[in-house]
């Protein structure tokens, strides 16, 4: 049921304040001073080091998280692609959290990353959108997504649930290892519970953007551009749109563009930035002025202090609400979906059924 919604995957993009806020609800206390987790929870002070093995955008979502949890519990993440973690014999040891997300939980490169863990890492966890899968039953400790039945191919609401278990579980690790103060902790929960509001009032963008995505349609290549959390989020909208309208696109750390990409650039070259008003925004944004140096058609995502400060002679602007510095990369997942959604529509491509691609990957 689509429930009057032209493919899935705009029904699911749209779901998403609604999830995310009842993931919140399930992990949040009630007094909301702290973070539940399921079963006899998870001590965070009995590891010194974590390891992420996934695939895809449930990937994406660990890169992601590595910033949270190297900034805010300071513990050291090594993140990579199941397919390669599984062959690559890595040294995992006592004091090693190992945290294993899949949309499925039956992905069979993460499933066979597990397994490679079970009896070398202290503990195996879990983030997944289904409590029976295979994944989440062979971890110690499964935290569910509560995304609902994920039905499209290209994953979107459970790549914003999933961030948001992650980031709580970094909460909860900084809290436990004692690098954040009770205090702190319930204020990033409460601006936390505020997100599913923010992410309803910046729905409005989606207009906006079916305009840049009729003229974006039009492009063979593009490249998206992000620095720190941003950089996952680039890497996602760069799989987002080459998986479901086929044109081809990718993803670079903006301090990776003048060592190589920023031969690409000419007139017929989309350039998605990903640059909230936060402390990279000026490093960033120097990298753009680059592209626009070079004739490079620029789509800044920002906010409105960042579209106020440098959207001159950029191709088009999407301006999102204010938000926390930490919670910006969930936010920022709703333009980039709406971007492949709609070039996608644009195009006229099968946006649930992309061809080629199976949901659930159970064979390597
Ligand atoms: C992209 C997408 C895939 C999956 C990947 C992992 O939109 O959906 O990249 O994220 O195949 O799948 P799970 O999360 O089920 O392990």
């Amino acid at each position: 049921d689509k429930a009057g919604h032209k493919h899935f995957m705009s029904k699911e993009i749209a779901e998403q304040p609604t999830v995310v806020s009842e993931t919140l609800a399930a992990y949040i206390a009630n007094d909301a001073g702290g973070i539940n987790l399921p079963g006899d929870g998870f001590d965070f002070t009995k590891v010194n080091r974590i390891v992420m093995a996934s695939c895809g955008t449930a990937y994406y979502a660990c890169l992601t998280a590595k910033y949270w949890f190297e900034q805010l519990a300071e513990l050291p993440v090594e993140v990579d692609f199941a397919s390669e973690f599984r062959y690559r014999t890595p040294p995992v040891t006592d004091g090693t959290a190992a945290i294993f997300v899949s949309q499925s939980g039956e992905t069979a490169d993460t499933l066979a990353a597990l397994r490679y863990c079970a009896g070398r890492a202290s503990a195996i966890l879990s983030v997944t959108n289904v409590p029976e899968s295979s994944i989440a039953r062979e971890s110690d400790l499964n935290l569910p997504i509560f995304a609902g039945a994920e039905i499209g191919v290209a994953s979107t609401k459970a790549f914003t649930c999933q961030l948001t278990v992650l980031l709580l579980l970094a909460l909860k690790a900084a809290h436990a290892r004692g690098k954040m103060s009770d205090d702190t902790l319930r204020a990033k929960l409460a601006a936390l519970r505020g997100l599913p509001a923010i992410m309803n009032q910046a729905m409005a963008i989606e207009d906006g953007v079916r305009g840049i995505a009729q003229r974006l349609a039009k492009s063979r290549d593009a490249l998206f551009l992000g620095r720190g959390v941003m950089f996952p989020l680039a890497l996602e909208g760069a799989l987002k749109l080459k998986e479901i309208s086929y044109i081809h696109a990718e993803a670079y750390a903006s301090g990776e563009l003048k060592h190589g990409p920023i031969a690409l650039i000419d007139e017929a070259m989309p350039v998605v930035v990903m640059a909230p008003k936060d402390a990279l925004f000026d490093k960033t944004v120097s990298n753009m002025q680059e592209v626009m140096a070079r004739g490079g058609k620029v789509i800044l995502v920002t906010d409105a202090a960042g579209a106020e400060e440098a959207s001159e002679g950029v191709w088009h602007t999407i301006i999102l609400p204010d938000i926390d510095n930490e919670i910006a990369p969930i936010l920022y997942a709703l333009p980039v979906q709406y971007l492949a959604y709609h070039t996608a529509v644009a195009k006229g491509t099968d946006v649930d059924q992309p061809r080629n691609l199976a949901k659930s990957v159970t064979v390597e």
